[in-house]
């Protein structure tokens, strides 16, 4: 049985890593492949919501036609596509792992091999959730995720203050099966009214779900 649950809702969805230049030649990443916003994509899709996403650079099959898709590179593009679309949206979903500091500058040609080291200076980026956050309306609904490496919980639960987050969705580089790349995902989840879930283990399209039925706890969700 297919759902409607989402029937109407406009769902922003920013995925995948973004990408910034050092030359024309080079850039600063990380290791994001979109598997978690995408399937974020397809589950909210399959419920009947009008799908937005903004994607930084993937190589995973996409049907595009599914949604309103817009490709992107850096942190920057990445705002300026949200940041457009962001007052007509019910639901937005940050899954991208944006990078946070850039290169100063875009050196015009290929940097050259010279000294045995070289040293980078990096500018700090936009960040998009905690500005989108700060124009949120009340009856828009947002949704981060965070990526941990140390004190967790305690990390997430800030950045669900700071970026005025409804909910904050954890998931642990400490955990087998979860995060970057593979095909799972295990998450906690935080809502701003304090309520707590917890998931197993599971196929990252599952946890997309679990994630949806989430917004029903959230008191502006009527
Ligand atoms: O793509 P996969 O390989 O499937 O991996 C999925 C994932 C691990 C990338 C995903 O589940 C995830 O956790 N995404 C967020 C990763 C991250 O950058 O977390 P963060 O703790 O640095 O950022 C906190 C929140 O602010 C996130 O919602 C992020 O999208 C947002 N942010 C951060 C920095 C910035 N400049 N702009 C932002 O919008």
């Amino acid at each position: 049985t297919t759902k409607t649950d989402f029937k109407g809702k406009k769902v922003l969805i920013t995925m995948g890593p973004t990408q910034e230049a050092l030359d024309p030649v080079r850039y600063v990443s990380n290791h994001s492949s979109g598997k978690m916003g995408l399937a974020l994509a397809n589950a909210f899709m399959s419920r009947g919501a009008d799908v937005f996403v903004v994607s930084g650079p993937i190589s995973l099959k996409v049907n595009k036609d599914n949604f309103h898709w817009q490709d992107v590179k850096s942190a920057k593009e990445m705002y300026e596509a949200s940041s457009k679309i962001h007052d007509q949206m019910d639901i937005c979903v940050f899954a991208a792992a944006v990078a946070d500091y850039a290169p100063a500058e875009i050196a015009p040609e290929k940097i050259k091999k010279s000294d045995s080291t070289l040293l980078l200076s990096l500018v700090k980026n936009v960040d998009i959730a905690a500005k989108l956050g700060a124009e949120k309306r009340p009856n828009q609904v947002h949704i981060g995720f965070a990526l941990e490496t140390e004190n967790e919980a305690k990390n997430a639960q800030v950045k669900l203050g700071k970026k005025n987050f409804d909910m904050i969705v954890l998931n642990s580089m400490k955990e087998s099966g979860a995060g970057f790349q593979v095909d799972t995902n295990k998450v906690h989840i935080f809502h701003a009214s304090g309520l707590e879930v917890e998931s197993d283990v599971a196929p990252k399209n599952q946890i997309a779900n679990l994630i949806i039925d989430q917004i029903k706890n959230i008191p502006v969700w009527v």
